[in-house]
């Protein structure tokens, strides 16, 4: 089933919840300080449920928490969920929604542009478990998205430009006329109230038709093979130089756009339009030349990847992307170099 979106200011969307018997609301100290405000005074009696904010927080002992609270609340099975915050708190609050007393319905009011263009649709929760991302989870829609971008007026500007490269990817992906207005404006100038619809719109379409990422859906980590790798190696080697996860995509969109062109799949003035954008808006990262390689054995060790061949999603052309395309690991530190290289 899929969820109703909503893109309007909360004070609207908030009238249309679904019928509840209970409402309990799940929010991090920053969504509690900057966010809560905006909604309290348009629900009725509700149990507010906090968790600390942060990625380091997204595990099971934070779900028992959650579970514990919702129990001292008597919450029955009609009662509803609505998780009010970025990407951990959908992914947290809904796997905790899903599974307490074998599912509650529960709303995503999403306050990251990460969260209201990506986390927010596809029905994807979970936390992360063992030093994995993401490992223990469920697929399950939310009854009801509601975005309103009034919330990332509050949002810092570094949180709001990690996020934006999931909605450059999106454009990249599916919708070449798009990128084409988009990469006329930074970020400053770009217009929240059309600009998230649009992509949450082209994420929706993807996910339709491939709701449980057999094939298709698959084009959506686009940038997010290198990406990844190159997140995970600054994680684990550089704690003290932590990069967003946009921050990272952004690398590996370049990284990736130049394996498309070096395939011969899009032409180089793409990859240069790609690249000067993507340089524009979030710098250029020193990547130390002496661990590429090791970077690019983090790609190969990727879940996604069947046996030893790395597989990725490479652009067809802007506007198209393909999947499940093999890609040497020497190919990944060609591109780690190209772009070590435009410094
Ligand atoms: N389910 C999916 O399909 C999917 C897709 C992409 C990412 N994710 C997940 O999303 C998470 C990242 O999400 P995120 O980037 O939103 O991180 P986040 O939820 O940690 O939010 C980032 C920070 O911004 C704060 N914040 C949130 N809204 C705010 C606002 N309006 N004003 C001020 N501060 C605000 C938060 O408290 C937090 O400190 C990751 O765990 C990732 O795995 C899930
Ligand atoms: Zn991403």
């Amino acid at each position: 089933m899929s969820s109703t979106l909503f893109f309007a200011p909360v004070a609207e969307s908030l009238r249309q919840l679904p019928p509840h018997t209970q409402l309990a609301v799940i929010v991090d100290d920053q969504t509690l300080a900057h966010c809560y405000p905006r909604v309290r005074p348009h629900l009725g009696p509700h149990r507010l449920v906090q968790i600390s904010a942060g990625e380091e927080h997204k595990h099971l002992a934070t779900c028992q928490q959650v579970w514990q609270r919702l129990t001292e609340a008597r919450l029955d099975r009609k009662a509803l969920v609505i998780n009010l915050g970025g990407g951990v708190i959908g992914d947290l609050g809904g796997f905790c929604a899903a599974t307490y007393k074998r599912g509650l319905r529960f709303v995503q009011m999403p306050t990251t542009l990460l969260a209201q263009v990506d986390a927010s649709v596809g029905g994807k929760l979970g936390v992360d478990f063992m030093g994995f991302k993401n490992h223990i989870g469920v697929f399950q829609e939310p009854a009801q998205v509601h975005i309103d971008p009034a919330f990332l007026t509050t949002l810092p500007v570094r949180e709001l430009r990690s996020g934006f490269a999931e909605v450059i990817k999106h454009c990249l992906i599916a919708d070449r006329p798009a990128w084409e207005q988009l990469r006329q404006r930074p970020l400053a100038a770009q217009n929240w109230a059309e600009l998230v619809p649009h992509s949450v719109h082209l994420k929706a379409a993807v996910v339709a038709q491939d709701p449980t990422e057999q094939g298709h859906r698959k084009i959506l980590n686009f940038g997010h093979t290198v990406g990844h790798a190159v997140e995970s190696w600054f994680l684990e080697n550089r704690p003290g130089q932590r990069l967003l996860h946009g921050e990272a995509i952004a690398i590996g969109m370049v990284a990736e756009a130049w394996l498309s062109w070096q395939k011969g799949h899009i032409p180089a003035q793409d990859y240069l339009d790609i690249r000067h954008y993507l340089l524009a808006i979030y710098g250029h990262v020193a990547l130390p030349a002496a661990h590429l390689s090791e970077m690019a054995e983090l790609a190969r060790q990727d879940k996604k990847n069947e046996g030893d061949l790395i597989l990725a999603s490479l652009l067809h052309q802007v506007g198209q992307c393909g999947y499940d395309l093999p890609i040497t690991r020497p190919e990944i530190v060609q591109s780690l170099l190209a772009y070590h290289q435009l410094d």
